[in-house]
C-alpha cells in the first residue's frame, strides 16, 4: 500500500468483516455477531480499541461468551481522559489498521465512544460502515452517547435497528444510509446465556444474597456519577429503598464510579449507608444471574433497562428520560432521575406492580439477521469480483 494512500477503493478490499469493539457493552453486543460469523465460516477479525481495560470490564467478558481474543488491540486509549483525546487515539489507531486488513464491511455497535471512531475512520477509508443498535435517541443533549448515535447513524451506510421505532426515527431524521429492522444483539445474548449463567455462576454465594431478596444496582453514566449532588442522591435514593422495602441493595459499582465515590469525597458515606452494599463489578454470567433473582432493579445502565425487562424483573432507572421507552411503555421500567425521594417512590410502585409484561425486544435472532445481510453484502462482491480478494 503506497504510504501517502488516504482511503481505499472497491478494488482494493479483502471479503473481511471487520468487528470494532472495546466497552463491556459492546463486547456483549457482538458476541452474538462474531459466533454467529465463526459458525457460518464468514472471514472476520476482531479490533479492540482499548477503551476498558481492566479485568472485569474486558477480559471477563471474552472468557464468559467464550470469544477469541481480539486480532488487534490498540495501546495508549486508556491513558487518555478526555473524549476529544481518547476518541482521537481510537480513530488513528484504528484507521492505521483498517488500511492494513482493508475489510469490505466494519460494523460498530452502540453508542460509545469507540464506535463513533470505529464508524469515522471506515468512513473516510469509503468502507461499508454498519451501525449495530442505530436510531435509538434520549434526545438529551448533555449525553456524549446521545453526540455518538447521531453522529453515527448519518454517517453509517447499513443502519441495524432494534425495532420499528428506530426505522421511523432515522426515517424523519433523513440518514443517507439503508435501515433494516434486525432486533438487538443484546437480547440475543442475554436469552442465549440465560441458562448457562444460572447453572454457572456462584455469584448469589459469593456475595451473600438471596434469591428475591435484594435490590440489584448499577449506575455509571457520566450526566449521573460525575455530578457529586446525583451521584450523592442515588446513594441516598438506594438507601432510602433498603429502608422503606427491608431488602439489602447490592450496588455493583463500574470503575468510573468508584472513581468518583472516591474524588468527591462520598465512599465512606456509601460505605456506611445502612442497607446498602458496594461491590465491585462483576463479569456477564454472575450479573445476568444476580439480575435474574433481584426482586428489583435500579440503574442507568442502557443494556441493563433491557435485560431486567426481559428476565421479568422490575426496573427503576435512575435518569430522567430514556432511550428504551417501550420498557416504560409497558410497565416495566420506571423513571426516577436522581432525587432520592422520587427513587424510593418509583421503587414502590415498581414492586406493588404486576411483572408479567410481553418483552418488547424482537425474536432473539438479531445477530441472524444482522449477519445474513453483511453475507449478501460480501456475497454479491464475490461475484462481481471476478478474480478479487474473496
Ligand atoms: C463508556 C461509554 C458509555 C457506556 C459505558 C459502558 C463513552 C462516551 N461512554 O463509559 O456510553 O455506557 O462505557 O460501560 O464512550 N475505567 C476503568 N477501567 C475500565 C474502564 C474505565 O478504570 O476498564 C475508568 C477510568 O477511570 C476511565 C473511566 O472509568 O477514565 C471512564 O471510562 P470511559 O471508557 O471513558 O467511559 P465509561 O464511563 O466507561
Ligand atoms: N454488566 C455486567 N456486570 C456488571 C454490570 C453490568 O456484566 O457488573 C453487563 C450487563 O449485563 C449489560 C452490560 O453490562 O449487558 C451493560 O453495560 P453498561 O451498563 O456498562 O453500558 P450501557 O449498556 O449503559 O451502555
Amino acid at each position: 500500500m503506497a504510504q501517502d494512500v488516504k482511503t481505499l477503493t472497491q478494488d482494493n478490499l479483502t471479503n473481511e468483516v471487520g468487528l470494532v469493539l472495546g466497552t463491556r457493552p459492546g463486547t456483549i453486543m457482538f458476541a452474538p455477531i462474531i459466533h454467529e460469523l465463526r459458525r457460518r465460516g464468514l472471514p472476520h477479525f476482531i479490533l479492540h480499541t482499548g477503551q476498558h481495560y481492566s479485568p472485569n470490564m474486558d477480559a471477563a467478558f471474552f472468557t464468559d461468551l467464550a470469544l477469541p481474543q481480539p486480532d488487534h488491540r490498540l495501546t495508549g486509549v486508556a491513558e487518555k481522559r478526555t473524549h476529544g483525546g481518547q476518541t482521537a487515539a481510537m480513530l488513528e489507531g484504528i484507521e492505521t489498521i483498517l488500511l492494513e486488513r482493508r475489510p469490505r464491511v466494519v460494523l460498530v455497535g452502540g453508542d460509545a465512544n469507540t464506535n463513533l471512531a470505529g464508524a469515522l475512520a471506515a468512513r473516510k477509508l469509503q468502507l461499508l460502515v454498519g451501525h449495530v443498535e442505530a436510531g435509538e435517541r434520549s434526545y438529551d443533549w448533555r449525553m456524549p452517547e446521545e453526540h455518538n448515535r447521531v453522529m453515527i447513524d448519518h454517517i453509517s451506510d447499513v443502519l441495524f435497528t432494534t425495532a420499528a421505532h428506530g426505522a421511523s426515527r432515522l426515517q424523519h431524521e433523513a440518514v443517507m444510509g439503508e435501515i433494516r429492522v434486525s432486533g438487538n444483539p443484546i437480547v440475543d445474548a442475554s436469552v442465549q446465556h440465560l441458562e448457562l449463567a444460572k447453572a454457572r455462576s456462584n455469584a448469589l454465594r459469593r456475595l451473600d444474597v438471596v434469591p428475591q431478596q435484594y435490590v440489584l444496582m448499577t449506575s455509571h453514566r457520566e450526566e449521573n456519577v460525575d455530578d457529586p449532588a446525583s451521584l450523592e442522591g442515588a446513594v441516598r435514593g438506594a438507601a432510602a429503598v433498603a429502608a422503606e422495602q427491608h431488602l439489602p441493595v447490592l450496588f455493583l459499582a463500574h470503575p468510573r464510579t468508584l472513581k468518583r465515590l472516591a474524588d468527591f469525597g462520598l465512599e465512606t458515606l456509601a460505605r456506611d449507608m445502612p442497607g446498602l452494599r458496594l461491590e465491585e463489578a462483576v463479569g456477564y454470567l454472575d450479573f445476568l444471574n444476580l439480575l435474574g433473582h433481584a426482586r428489583l432493579c435500579l440503574t442507568d445502565s442502557g443494556g441493563v433497562q433491557q435485560e431486567a425487562c426481559i428476565q421479568q424483573v422490575p426496573c427503576v432507572t435512575l435518569r430522567d428520560n430514556t432511550e428504551w421507552t417501550a420498557t416504560v411503555d409497558i410497565g416495566a421500567n420506571r423513571l426516577a432521575g436522581s432525587d432520592p425521594r422520587r427513587i424510593a417512590r418509583a421503587a414502590a410502585e415498581a414492586l406493588a406492580a404486576p411483572r408479567n409484561w410481553d418483552v418488547p425486544f424482537g425474536d432473539g435472532r438479531a445477530a441472524h439477521h444482522i449477519v445474513d445481510h453483511v453475507e449478501r453484502h460480501l456475497d454479491g462482491h464475490a461475484c462481481s469480483a471476478e478474480g478479487g480478494t474473496a
